[in-house]
């Protein structure tokens, strides 16, 4: 375990509480077990198998949840492979007013499907309210309106849809994943079966719901709750034409494995380690609010966290003491106050391995600095963490934590900055802070990630492709490039 050290008396005094001001729930119905949302119509497990979802801020059950076996799965691509065949055929501007339909529902639920979100997985309800709920919006109206330009997106190509896209999806986003998955598939006029990770699966199904409100064509989206062994059997099943994954490195590895070869689209979306790099002319005020929202964001369950702090020597201490005095005013507690900074950690397995990667810092020499905050009795919650004195040889300078950890390393000349923030196996994301638009450009043109933000950190918009490099996986999600992922083009 991983012990807080004493806050100072001075970290105590500059903290101050609000009152407490959480959402309301009554609004919103959880039933206490859900179905398989498969051909427009919910429909009992062949398995009769449920498994629990849980609220990790309290422990406490939410609902039980159908887990989907290979029948289940075999039912559901063929409802989709049904679903293709009108669909495909249905002019693109039927097909956008489909989708802009499901964006509105969506927006017209945005309180229930935020409050469900945070519930489910622990996320600040400042969070799924402000960013998750509306760009997952945002995404099904972006490509709504490709719906029906499709030759304007490849010109002077014929581009055709694949057929049935198999998704997986994560925990930490669970809405907008499915929003990066489902929106782009829909417009391109394929048709899908998602599966949502074990512990998030609600707002997937309140999805199902807006899908049967806005009266889409059955079969055209399906939704598989499950595990992993759901998502193995979904991806492995022959008439999927498409696989989108997000998840964890390891599992996408699986996935490109079980579809070689079998002439199957794939694209990945990993995981990250991302280099922050602050120079000594960046703002410091402006660097430290994105170092914060780089890593604390989402209890840093981030695929693109900006992980690993690279500051210039000269600025170090300065810099350190404003980020240490910052983090004693994140307020880290009960995911629905609207005060919340930073909520619980998704999982008790998340927590663990969390606990595991922090203590292996420790051991490994680098200093730990955690500030002075009460966490609640009940549920998983991990403190703001910063590890100072890190090597880039340790695991926490390397390994993905997913958790509230930051690891500060230093450089001094720009080249050194490169060098450092392109060892690591993965290549997702960056950022750079300095007020130099010619380095920012230099910087950029080097890394080799995905995307890079200069003076910001962790924005996104559905118009801006997405995706990584390495082991960070293939493909992007976003723009144009994400609808080039689902179309042939002869
Ligand atoms: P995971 O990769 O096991 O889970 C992601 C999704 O894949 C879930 O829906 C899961 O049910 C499904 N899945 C699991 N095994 C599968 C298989 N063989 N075939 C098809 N689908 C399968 O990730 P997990 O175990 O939840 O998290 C472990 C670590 O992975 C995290 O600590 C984090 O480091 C990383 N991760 C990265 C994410 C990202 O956004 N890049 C998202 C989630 C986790
Ligand atoms: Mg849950």
């Amino acid at each position: 375990m991983a012990i807080a050290k004493r806050p100072s008396t001075e970290m105590r005094e500059r903290r101050f509480e609000y009152a407490a001001a959480p959402e309301a729930t009554d609004h919103l119905k959880i039933a206490d077990s859900y179905s398989l949302f498969i051909g427009g119509r919910f429909v009992e497990p062949h398995s009769r198998r449920r498994f629990a979802t849980v609220n990790p801020a309290t422990g406490q059950t939410l609902s039980e949840v159908a887990e989907a076996d290979d029948a289940d799965v075999d039912r559901a691509v063929t409802a989709a492979a049904d679903a293709f065949r009108s669909w495909s055929r249905l002019s693109g501007a039927k097909r956008a007013r489909h989708i802009f339909r499901l964006s509105r529902l969506m927006q017209e639920r945005a309180r229930e499907l935020a409050v469900l979100e945070t519930m489910d997985g622990g996320k600040p309800i400042k969070e799924s309210r402000d960013v998750d709920v509306p760009l997952a919006a945002a995404h099904f109206f972006y490509y709504a309106g490709w719906a029906d330009k499709l030759e304007w997106a490849f010109p002077n190509r014929r581009p055709r849809p694949l057929g049935v896209a198999g998704q997986v999806i994560p925990w930490n986003f669970p809405l907008l994943m499915l929003a990066w998955k489902i929106a782009p598939a829909l417009a391109a006029g394929n048709t899908v079966v998602l599966k949502p990770a074990e512990t998030t699966p609600l707002s997937a199904l309140a999805f199902a719901d807006i899908c049967q409100q806005a009266d889409l064509p059955p079969g055209v989206v399906n939704i598989l709750t499950g595990a992993g062994s759901t998502g193995a059997s979904l991806v492995g099943h022959p008439d999927v034409r498409k696989v989108a994954f997000t998840g964890s490195t390891e599992v996408g590895k699986e996935i490109q494995r079980a579809t070689a070869g079998s002439g199957k689209h794939l694209t990945l979306e990993l995981g990250g380690k991302a280099a922050n790099i602050v120079f000594e002319d960046a703002p410091l005020d402006q660097a430290i609010e994105g170092i914060v929202n780089g890593i604390y964001f989402n209890q840093g369950h981030v695929c693109c966290a900006g992980s690993r702090l690279l500051v210039q020597e000269s600025i170090l201490e300065p810099l350190l003491a404003k980020l240490k005095s910052r983090l004693g005013t994140l307020r880290v507690g009960d995911p629905l106050d609207k005060n919340t900074d930073v909520g619980a950690i998704n999982s008790r397995a998340q927590l663990e391995k969390i606990e595991g990667l922090v203590n292996s810092g420790i051991e490994e020499g680098a200093e730990i600095y955690q500030p002075a905050c009460d966490l609640p009795e009940r549920g998983y919650w991990f403190r703001p963490t910063i590890f100072t004195n890190v090597a880039q040889s340790y695991r926490i300078a390397r390994e993905e934590i997913f958790g509230p950890v930051l690891s500060v390393l230093t450089f001094r000349t720009p080249d050194e900055a490169v060098e450092k923030a392109n060892n690591t196996p993965y290549g997702l994301s960056a950022g750079v802070w300095t007020d130099k638009g010619s380095r920012i450009l230099w910087l950029a043109e080097r890394m080799r990630a995905g995307v890079v933000w200069a003076n910001t950190f962790n924005r996104f918009d559905p118009t801006s492709p997405f995706g990584g490099y390495k082991e960070s996986g293939f493909g992007r999600e976003g723009g144009l490039h994400g609808l080039a992922a689902y179309v042939e083009l002869d």
